[in-house]
């Protein structure tokens, strides 16, 4: 989701460091470069990248000017054995809240877990200790992140996750939600939603919900999510009351519905919403079972996410998938950014795509974050910038590895430079 930055500051001269340093060495704007020279695993790495759009919205360049290790796995860190499944937010202050699962005792999905959250009140350039903020224990088949949305009118931040999503040592799935008022230093107690929505398995995200910032259904706060492996599909959860209540739309199904699936079934799983010009919502879904392409599946919906129609789920080519969870946004501007591992196969080569065309089309220029192991990835953006040439910037928050994506979670700050 988006945030503006409240205070008057100047940008952090970490980045503009870097883009001058990047110029002195010839690498100018409108020449594709190498994208990226990496120091793994030192923490601090650093990318180039200059792009000449052609387009009425020139981009004038977009380069990563900036990388940290933000979660180390191999329990280094409070013993945690492995950090998955991150999750990266701007809250309407401005704070970048980046989250993710700290697996206690092994890289298993299943098994219990705290949820890892550290923050930046500095666009990115120096992050708070870690804080677990949920501990589910030592429950056999604990907490799995997970999404989390900003209302921009309160400022609360939720954060959605399941437990016991695979049903493993325990008979029903929950989906629980906690909430902050004070961007992320102070959390509720969890609430479980299942009490009002049931007990059917929803895995959020990985990743962002969104608030409509346009018609259809302004304000409203859409996490959206999939089911079990076996029921599958893709559905939101809604709440037109600033996260007081919420209630499901209708999903898509995965086909044949209740059965396992095979190759080349029809199985949307983990998603990512995003909201378009035109006020409609995209959803980028990860294709499980490589129905169609081995690509990414899209779907539309034009309601704000009350329905989901078979009508509107389209695949897209140009978006290679190797099975994942993928980032994508959308700017206030329009402009579509995504992110995955880019490979048929293997999830390797973390690339960041993006669209002047409502995510019909994507830019020929890419920027390759990593081109060895990455998995799961997640994009935030903070927008209004004072002072003058800086655009957007992007956050990438993304699991990264030498032999294993599993080894530790990243994040890259993107500088937009230009008019957009
Ligand atoms: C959440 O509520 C459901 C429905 O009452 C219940 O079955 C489940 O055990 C509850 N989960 C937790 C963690 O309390
Ligand atoms: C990485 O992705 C980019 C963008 O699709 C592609 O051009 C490049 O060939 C890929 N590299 C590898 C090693 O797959
Ligand atoms: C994107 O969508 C907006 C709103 O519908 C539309 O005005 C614009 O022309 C679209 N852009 C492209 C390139 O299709």
């Amino acid at each position: 989701m988006t945030g503006k930055r409240l205070d008057t500051s100047l940008p952090g001269t970490a980045s503009r460091g870097t883009a001058w340093r990047l110029r002195a060495l010839g690498f100018g704007a409108g020449r594709r470069v190498p994208v990226l020279a990496a120091v793994f695993p030192l923490l601090l790495c650093l990318a180039g990248f200059g792009a000449g759009a052609q387009d009425d919205f020139s981009l004038g360049e977009a380069r990563g000017t900036m990388e940290q290790l933000l979660w180390v796995s191999g329990r280094q860190i409070g013993a945690v054995d492995t950090f998955r499944i991150p999750l990266i937010t701007a809250t309407p202050r401005g704070t970048l809240l980046a989250f993710a699962e700290a697996r206690k005792m092994s890289a298993s999905d299943e098994g219990a877990k705290f949820i890892a959250l550290r923050r930046s009140l500095d666009q990115g350039s120096t992050w708070s200790p870690t804080a677990f903020i949920v501990d589910d224990g030592e429950t056999p088949d604990g907490l799995n992140l997970g999404a989390v949305v900003c209302d921009v009118e309160t400022g609360v931040v939720f954060l959605f996750y399941t437990l016991c999503a695979h049903k493993a040592g325990c008979q029903v799935a929950s989906t629980m939600l906690v909430w902050s008022k004070d961007d992320g230093v102070s959390w509720s107690p969890p609430r479980n939603l299942s009490l009002d929505i049931g007990t059917e398995m929803f895995a959020p995200g990985p990743g962002s919900g969104i608030q409509k910032q346009r018609e259809p259904r302004k304000g409203r706060l859409i996490v959206c999510g999939h089911g079990t492996l076996e029921r599958d599909g893709v559905y939101c959860l809604l709440s037109d009351d600033h996260g007081a209540s919420w209630r499901y739309g209708s999903g898509v199904s995965g086909i044949p519905f209740g059965q396992p699936k095979r190759e080349n079934d029809f199985n949307p799983d983990e998603c990512q919403p995003y909201e378009l010009p035109d006020g409609s919502v995209a959803i980028n879904a990860r294709n499980q079972n490589n129905y169609h392409c081995h690509c990414r599946i899209v779907l539309r919906s034009y309601d704000a996410c009350d329905t989901l129609r078979p009508r509107d789920v389209t695949f897209d080519p140009e978006l290679v998938d190797p099975v994942v969870a993928a980032g994508a946004i959308a700017t206030s501007s329009g402009i579509v950014f995504f992110s995955n591992p880019a490979h048929p196969e293997f999830r390797v080569n973390l690339t960041l795509r993006w669209s002047f065309s409502n995510g019909t089309s994507w830019q020929k220029e890419t920027v390759q974050l990593w081109p060895g192991p990455s998995g799961y990835s997640s994009l935030a953006a903070l927008e209004g910038m004072e002072g003058g040439e800086q655009g957007p910037q992007l956050y990438v928050l993304y699991e990264k590895g030498r032999n294993y994506c599993t080894e530790s979670i990243s994040m890259v700050k993107v500088s937009v430079y230009g008019s957009l």
